[in-house]
């Protein structure tokens, strides 16, 4: 059965014994409300590795004081009985779902101002596309991941592409630092109607659910646009033609906001002013939609990859 662990030594102990056994161990964070999504990236560690240990935590640093900490959704118990039940092949061997103190032995305050202690920044991939309207969005990420990775010390990590930028981040921060560990990246889980699935999508009513599935089609509208016109020669396409078909497709919807649609560098994430075969680009998007409670917005984020 999998095995709970609630503080930084146990998961030390548990990995230590991994260790002395000379088996592999990959590694999952998440902050639960788990999803398909989700169990893709626990399926390719299974693969993998000889174990597997998940991370609850909704992690505080990476949400500012207007931002959905305490609406996030918290579904401990049916997120452990999927751990459990869901792969046929092997078992998940642990979870560790640590309380904030834990984490932050410091304390930790939302307000950025406030806030004492250390912190992780990866500079020159976290200000651009999500960076814009949450500042201090990747600087919570990349804080806990790095606590994260000294308590568990995994051989693999494994991310989404779904939150691409995070991706970017978290390499570079391995990289930077010296870390000992291979970054994973696995392909995007989406809805039956293209939407990708996401925690957040719990905000939304049945129908904006169904009407969120534009934002997958005008990103593949674009992905269309740019296999076409990048058979031409010169095979370079300008972004702001791929921009604009996105636009069109998106514009349809009248309740949903666009905040940002671009097209960037897959490694540098620099906006790009052409697309060419060879280097490629990440194609991204945070659209805004109705939440169900009428509560205002919920923030949805998408992305491409163009090859
Ligand atoms: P969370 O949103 O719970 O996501 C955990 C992991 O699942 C992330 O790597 C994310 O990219 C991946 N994921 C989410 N939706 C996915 C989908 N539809 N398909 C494939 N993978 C998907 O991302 C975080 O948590 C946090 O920022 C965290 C890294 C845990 C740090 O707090």
């Amino acid at each position: 059965t999998i095995k709970i662990l609630r503080t930084v030594q146990q998961v030390r102990q548990w990995r230590l014994q991994c260790l002395l056994n000379r088996e592999t161990v990959g590694f999952v964070p998440t902050m639960g409300a788990l999803h398909d999504g989700h169990c893709s990236l626990v399926s390719q560690s299974l693969k993998e590795n000889d174990r597997t240990v998940v991370s609850i935590f909704v992690n505080p640093s990476q949400f500012a004081p207007h931002e959905d900490l305490d609406a996030y959704p918290r579904t401990v118990d049916s997120d452990l009985s999927m751990l459990s039940s869901q792969f046929k092949e092997k078992v998940v061997d642990a979870v560790f779902i640590p309380k904030i103190s834990e984490m932050y032995p410091s304390g930790i305050t939302l307000e950025l101002s406030k806030q004492k202690g250390a912190f992780v920044t990866v500079q020159g991939c976290s200000e651009q596309l999500e960076g814009v309207t949450r500042p201090q969005f990747f600087r919570g990420v990349a804080t806990v991941v790095t606590k994260l990775l000294n308590v568990v010390t995994p051989d693999k990590i494994y991310f989404g592409q779904k939150d691409a930028q995070q991706c970017v981040v978290i390499k570079n921060l391995v990289k930077d630092l010296l870390i000992n560990t291979e970054v994973r990246v696995m392909p995007t889980l989406r809805e039956k109607n293209g939407l990708a699935m996401s925690s957040r999508n719990a905000y939304l009513s049945p129908s904006t659910r169904e009407g969120s599935a534009i934002i997958y089609k005008a990103l593949s509208s674009g992905q269309q646009t740019y296999e076409s016109l990048s058979k031409g020669s010169p095979p370079r396409v300008p972004s702001s033609v791929i921009l604009n078909n996105i636009r069109g497709v998106l514009n349809e919807k009248k309740d949903f906001e666009i905040e940002y649609i671009a097209v960037s560098h897959p490694e540098t994430l620099e906006d790009l002013e052409y697309v060419e075969p060879g280097t490629g680009a990440i194609v991204s998007t945070a659209v805004k939609v109705p939440r169900a409670d009428g509560s205002g917005q919920a923030r949805l984020i998408d992305n491409i990859v163009l090859v």
